[in-house]
């Protein structure tokens, strides 16, 4: 039985694009999220790929009998000679830095042979830098993950991606923008990060410091959700004849 699909405006604007028939489906950085979706729809074949070892053992929890792989995307031997009616990338794009740098801009020449038919894409616009609290969020997250010498993602605008996509050989069919409302459980995720980085820290000062200001700032930006800030996009594109 595939799990309970999940309320999910951004997904339901592709089934609503997508028609009922979903035959091979690659899930090209996958995640509970979008594996849980792509489970619901029932399509004829689904496979998942991911970089991270740390992901497996809920993901074949959550759908039982799916092909999870863990690969790279740099390396061409992943999925060689492999082909898929549909492959959604859900927040890979604004991903990849972290794990394979600057080959996001790469990422869709590579993903293009798998694609028999549609390429559906969802991103985060970059974070708006009006020095709101979530901002300040999400710059405290960042600069917790540089000390911790680790690599953050990097978030890119829809314009470009669809400029990328038209340079890879898809043709766009439709894309749209949603605007965010944020509360609680993304102030949490986000500080949360930032807490888990602080082991890393060389200086242990610095660290004290950052565990105090990463409290009082959960504190100050939990006062101030839900918020309106930010934007998610979504994009259907077809690969062109
Ligand atoms: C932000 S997560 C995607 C969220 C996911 N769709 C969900 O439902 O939660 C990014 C995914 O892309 C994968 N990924 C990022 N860079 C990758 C690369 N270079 N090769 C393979 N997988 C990659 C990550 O391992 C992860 O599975």
């Amino acid at each position: 039985m595939p799990p309970q699909r999940r309320e999910d405006a951004l997904f339901a604007w592709f089934e609503k694009l997508h028609g009922p028939t979903w035959g091979s489906v690659l899930d090209s950085g996958t995640g509970d999220h979008s594996l849980a979706w792509l489970h619901s729809l029932a399509p004829r074949e689904l496979t998942a790929v991911t970089v991270e070892n740390w992901r497996l053992p809920s993901l074949s929890t959550l759908a039982p009998g799916v092909r999870v792989v863990l690969g790279q995307w740099t390396d061409p031997a992943l999925l060689a000679g492999e082909k898929f009616d549909v492959v959604l990338a859900d927040y890979v794009l604004g991903a990849i830095d972290g794990h394979a740098p600057y080959f996001q801009y790469g990422f869709l020449e590579r993903i293009r042979p798998h694609v028999a038919d549609r390429l559906y894409l969802v991103g985060l616009e970059p974070p708006p830098r009006d020095g709101s609290v979530l901002d300040e969020v999400c710059r405290l997250r960042d600069a917790a993950i540089l000390l911790a010498g680790h690599r953050c993602y990097r978030e890119y605008p829809r314009e470009l991606v669809l400029s990328w996509l038209d340079r890879a050989g898809f043709d766009l069919i439709d894309s749209s923008s949603f605007a965010n409302r944020l509360g609680e459980r993304f102030v949490n995720g986000q500080l949360d990060v930032a807490v888990r980085k602080l082991p890393h820290f060389r200086d242990r000062a610095v660290a004290a410091a950052f565990e105090a200001h990463i409290a009082e700032l959960r504190t100050r930006a939990l006062d101030a959700v839900p918020m309106a800030w930010g934007s998610d996009w979504v994009i259907a594109a077809k690969v062109r004849a």
